[in-house]
This record gives C-alpha cells, structure tokens and sequence, in this order.
C-alpha cells in the first residue's frame, strides 16, 4: 500500500474524570461536552478519527477522601449516569471504571521507581490542594503521587492525546516526564524500542463557568446546576444568582460584562438573545428576572435530551453494569498489552 492509502491507526485519547457524585454544568462544560464531541469526529472517509477511553477515577478519589468513603459507591453510579447521559456512547468509546482496571495500579507502582520525589513534590497542585483541604490529612504517600498515578492512566494505554482543561495541564507534563525517563531505562525490541507514548494535552475550551453567587461553579461552594436538575429547580436557581451589582432598581441600566448571568448566556445563548439581553440591559429596557428567563430557557433546553437519557438509564441499571463491564473489558484488554511490553522491558516474567 502506498503512503497515501495506508490507513493510520486512529490516534488514542484518553481522559478521566474523579467521582464527585452528580455532576453540574462546569464539570460537563470543562470535559465530558468535549469528549462527547471527541468520540463523534472522523476522518473524511467516516472512520473514526481517534479511539476514546472516558473513565471514572475511583483511585483518584481516595486520594483526598480515604477517610470517608461511604459514598465513593454512590457517586461511581451517579457520574457514569451522567457520563452516558451527556452522550458518551459505548459504541463509539470505551467507559469504564479505573478500579476495574488494575493495570493502572501495576503500572503505576513501576513508574514509582523511578520517579524522583522532588518531581512529585513541585507539582503545583501538591501543596495548593493540602492548603485549601485544611481539614483533611493530605501528608499521606497517595496524595503525593496523585500525579503518578494520573501518569500511569495515561500511559498504560499509550494515549497520543489527553482532553484536559488548563489546571490539568501540569500533570500531562509530567506524565511526558515520567515516560521519558521511562524510554531511557527500559527499551522494547529493536523493531519498537520506545514503549512509553509521550503524551499530547488536548487544551479543551473549557470556559469559566459561573455558579449561582459569582463565583466559579463548584460543588464545595454549593453554588452549582446540576445536569440532573429538574426544569424547576433550574429556574428558581437561575432566579437567585447574583447580577451586576450595580444595577439595584429595575429603572438602573446594568453592564452585562461585568454580570455573571451573562457569562451564561454567553456559553448557552443563541446570538440574538445575547444581543437583546446586551440592549435591554445596558438601556434598562429588560429587567433581571426576565434576562434570567431567557437563560433558564437556553439552559432547560440544553438538559432536556441529557435528562431524558438518563430517565432510560436509570430505568435500566442493568444496561449501565454491562455498558461499564464491556469498557472493563475493552480497557483490561488494552491496558494488558502494554503491560506485557512494560513487565518485559523491565525485566519482570
Ligand atoms: N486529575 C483529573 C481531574 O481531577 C482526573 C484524572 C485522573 C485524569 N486521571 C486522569 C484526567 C487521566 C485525564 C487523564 O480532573
Ligand atoms: Fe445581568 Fe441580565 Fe440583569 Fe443585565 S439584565 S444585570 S445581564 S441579569
């Protein structure tokens, strides 16, 4: 086959997602809409473009929440509810749970040999995290390789591309790292001497989403919308949240761009709403709660199909384990065979 005709391999991504229980608009905005766009692109003869494996971090949670992990069950179901109803599709990508696959851990104890401590210990998000998490112990070895075991996710399936917003972005660097290092110690057969695939972040947009005091969007500030929210509880929400302050009597004219409402509207708003939301507002010609109106609108119908997913899910658990063991499965037999390479390469069987 010439150059030309010969198919590429469709190039991996990979991307995880820690279960924090029912996720909100930022978590599905931040990831899981990129992913589920991801896992639809093709080349121009209909293959798909890249092969896609979605899990869910159980490891990764008890890194910070070893302590207490009555709802670590819980919060597993509840995230792969949400992932399959943004629309991740088993048949288009594998889903599976990280604990399903031990690989991950194997994988990353052998990557812990060789990883210097001070690597693990500038990760920005080491000592940020122990300081805002003050009422949690986070002096512990798991915590410190919080980024090494993210490292082995990554590279036991030899993903060529990682989907992670800017504060992930550090990590993937150092998972480049540690397969470096890995490349220089242990080698493959002549034929394929380089085992470990340097990974590539895939920056996704990832706007800043709001929550409803102003703040960015976030469970531990209970400020979020939840992709399961019903139409009502939208509504008296988005009835709540914090306008531009300055605009106190409905006669005041506001600044929309200084307005979290607006930030909103931008990311779920057609373009004429936004500009009849920018015009009312700036000339007092809307007021607040019927600018609100049109974004719940915007925002109900964007969860309307995501919801109905997950009635049919939720109706039908059984579909979900299968849909989850299936991507055990897929990941197992992936992980497995860069496994074989990497126990060879090291010297293990
Ligand atoms: N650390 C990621 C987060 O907190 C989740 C994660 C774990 C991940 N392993 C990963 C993301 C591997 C991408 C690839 O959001
Ligand atoms: Fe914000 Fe809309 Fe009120 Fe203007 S009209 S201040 S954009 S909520």
């Amino acid at each position: 086959m010439s150059e030309e005709t010969r198919q590429p391999a469709p190039r991996r991504v990979l991307s995880g997602m820690r279960p924090t229980g029912r996720l909100h608009l930022g978590n599905y905005m931040g990831a899981l809409y990129n992913w589920v766009k991801l896992q639809r692109e093709a080349l121009a003869d209909g293959t798909p473009k890249y092969e896609c494996y979605f899990f869910i971090a159980d490891f990764h949670a008890l890194t910070t929440d070893y302590a207490d992990t009555s709802s670590l069950k819980e919060n597993v179901r509840q995230v792969a509810l949400d992932f399959l109803a943004a629309g991740l599709d088993p048949k288009r990508c594998t889903i599976f749970v990280q604990s399903k696959v031990p690989a991950h851990a194997e994988l990353g104890l052998l990557l812990g040999m060789i990883t210097p401590l001070s690597w693990l210990e500038r990760v920005p998000s080491y000592k940020d995290q122990q300081e805002q998490l003050k009422e949690k112990d986070l002096a512990t070895f798991g915590f410190l390789g919080y980024p090494l075991l993210m490292s082995a996710d990554i590279l036991v399936y030899q993903a060529d591309f990682v989907p992670v917003g800017q504060d992930q972005a550090a990590h993937v660097e150092i998972t480049r790292e540690i397969a470096r290092r890995f490349n220089n110690f242990y080698s493959g057969p002549p034929t394929s001497p380089e085992i470990l695939t340097e990974p590539q972040t895939l920056l996704t947009p990832s706007p800043k989403l709001p929550g409803t005091d102003g703040r960015k969007m976030s469970k531990s500030y209970g400020n979020t919308i939840l992709l399961s929210d019903p139409e009502l509880e939208v509504r008296a929400k988005l009835k709540t949240m914090v306008t531009d302050p300055a605009r106190i009597r409905r006669t005041d004219a506001g600044n929309p761009e200084i307005c979290p409402v607006f930030d909103l509207h931008k990311v779920f708003s057609s373009n004429e709403t936004q500009t009849d939301v920018r015009a009312g507002c700036t000339t007092a010609g809307i007021g607040c709660i019927q600018c609100k109106g049109w974004l719940a609108d915007a925002v109900v119908a964007e969860l309307a199909p995501i919801q109905k997913r997950r009635e049919y899910f939720e109706a039908h658990p059984g579909e979900v384990d299968a849909i989850l063991n299936e991507g055990a499965v897929r990941a197992n037999r992936r992980a497995e065979q860069t496994m074989q390479q990497v126990r060879s390469a090291v010297g293990l069987v």
